[in-house]
């Protein structure tokens, strides 16, 4: 069975929350948010509670999608992990309060193309184990959104049976990722976000909303 042909087959047309152009996010004093971002931060764009039902809904879609009741989640570092340990959990979560429980194991790849806010061209896969463990199986790449068609290709010289991608966010530009990706959380204007583990130098990690940078924010941590 062709890998491409058995990503496209089954996933519904889902809808999605869609972010317009003009939506300049949520002015900072509606929610709360670790202080010493005070100044580094312009607006919360996606509030934390959002995020985390969105995913709470794609689970459930996963759960009704996958006939395995067995998936090797691939997470895509670092950008992902927060995503793809939310999304994991919900899963558990749902099998748990139905008779359908998915198995899941995850590994992990570490992908790099990001300097300051701009993407460079070239996708550096860092400390990528052997994917040979994805041969033949189900097989779920979980990422934010950016660098999928490179890294769909390489997932794919392991020759799993079915690959599925969830991407968080899938921004709009030309050639968007949302045609590669199953499960979309959010479709937004083609601008850099920070937070829910997406980082700018990798700093706001640790930020749990994904929020747009202020001036001040970039000029304190450019490299
Ligand atoms: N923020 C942080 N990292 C990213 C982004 C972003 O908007 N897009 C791709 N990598
Ligand atoms: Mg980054």
């Amino acid at each position: 069975m062709s890998t491409r042909a058995s990503r496209s087959s089954s996933t519904p047309c889902q809808r999605k929350p869609t972010r317009r152009d003009d939506w300049p996010g949520y002015s900072l004093d509606l929610f709360t948010y670790p202080e010493h971002y005070h100044e580094d931060i312009e607006s919360v764009y996606i509030p934390h509670g959002v995020i985390m039902n969105r995913i709470e809904r794609l689970a459930s879609y996963i759960m009704d999608d996958f006939e395995d009741n067995n998936i090797m989640v691939l997470c895509v570092l670092k950008g992902g992990y927060k995503f793809c340990a939310d999304l994991v959990e919900f899963i558990k979560v749902l099998g748990r309060n139905s008779n359908k429980y998915l198995e899941t194991r995850v590994e992990f790849i570490r992908l790099k193309s990001y300097l300051n806010d701009h993407s460079t061209e070239d996708l550096h896969i860092i400390g990528s184990r052997d994917l040979s463990i994805l041969r033949g199986k189900v097989c779920a790449i979980v990422d934010t959104g950016k660098t999928m068609k490179a890294l769909l290709k390489h997932v794919e010289t392991f020759e799993p049976k079915m690959v599925k991608v969830a991407g968080l966010l899938v921004k709009r530009v030309p050639n968007m990722a949302e045609r590669l990706t199953d499960y979309v959380g959010f479709e937004i204007p083609n601008r850099f976000v920070v937070g829910y583990a997406l980082d700018y130098n990798e700093y706001f990690r640790d930020l749990n909303h994904i929020c747009v940078i202020s001036k001040t924010g970039k000029m304190k941590y450019k490299v």
